[in-house]
């Protein structure tokens, strides 16, 4: 039997983000995308069931909050990024599991728009890409875990976005009608690492988040074993 110290890889902080991001148009108005937060937090549950010490839950808007860790809400990706960087220095393993959201308003009425015209048109800022980020200044034995949904291409993209962004692992949805990925409670998911590709069976989100911890906990016990 191993022992719990050894299954958690002696990780002693972990940073989880949950969730979608929410960017406001106006004071009563505002967008922001599917994502239920289901994920995030079986991932947050699981890293408690392992031992893990010190769990930091920074999620957007979700009725998916876990007990016994510590929770930083935020609403917008701006927010996220700020937050994120003060922890991110001194967490073991980071995953990125909200839905954020790639662009917001680029400017915020302070005051409610009034309909008047027959058509309005909103500009958008890009985000920050905060995985991108982390990744550019990832520590040693730190590790980096980042999704995607994609809808074709899936495996090159994935690829490329896993070496792009400098991740230890990439957690890939194939978004399809029979596989919406968002909003349900059983998905298909594919771990892509450097090494491989491989599909999972379709299985409820918390047991996903049960077979992302053991991998982690692989990805950590071979750049262990790299490194003696
Ligand atoms: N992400 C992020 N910052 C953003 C947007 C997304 O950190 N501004 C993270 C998410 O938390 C998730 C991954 O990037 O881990 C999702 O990426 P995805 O939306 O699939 O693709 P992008 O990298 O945004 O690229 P593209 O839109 O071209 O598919």
């Amino acid at each position: 039997m191993p022992n719990p110290q050894d299954r958690v890889g002696n990780f002693k902080k972990v940073v989880i983000t949950s969730g979608p991001t929410i960017e406001p148009i106006d004071p009563i108005r505002f967008i922001s995308n599917r994502s239920s937060g289901k994920s995030g937090f079986h991932l947050a549950d699981e890293a408690k069931r392992r031992g893990i010490p010190e769990i930091f839950f920074i999620t957007g808007p979700s009725f998916y909050i876990p007990a016994d860790v510590a929770v930083i809400k935020i609403e917008t990706a701006l927010e996220m990024r700020s937050h994120l960087l003060k922890h991110a220095d001194q967490a073991d393993v980071i995953i990125m599991a909200a839905a954020v959201g790639d662009y917001r308003i680029s400017e915020y009425h302070k005051e409610k728009i009034k309909k008047s015209e027959e058509s309005l048109t909103l500009q958008l800022t890009r985000n920050p890409d905060l995985l991108l980020e982390l990744g550019r200044k990832k520590k040693k034995n730190q590790i980096l875990v980042g999704y995607a949904a994609e809808t074709r291409d899936i495996f090159e993209n994935a690829k490329n976005k896993l070496e792009a962004k400098n991740l230890d692992l990439l957690i890939l949805n194939k978004v399809s009608p029979e596989n919406p990925a968002f909003q349900v409670d059983r998905n298909q998911v594919y771990f892509v690492t450097k090494e491989v590709i491989r599909g999972l069976p379709k299985m409820e989100k918390a047991e996903i988040a049960a077979h992302v911890w053991d991998e982690i906990y692989k990805i950590r016990q071979a750049a262990g074993n790299e490194s003696t």
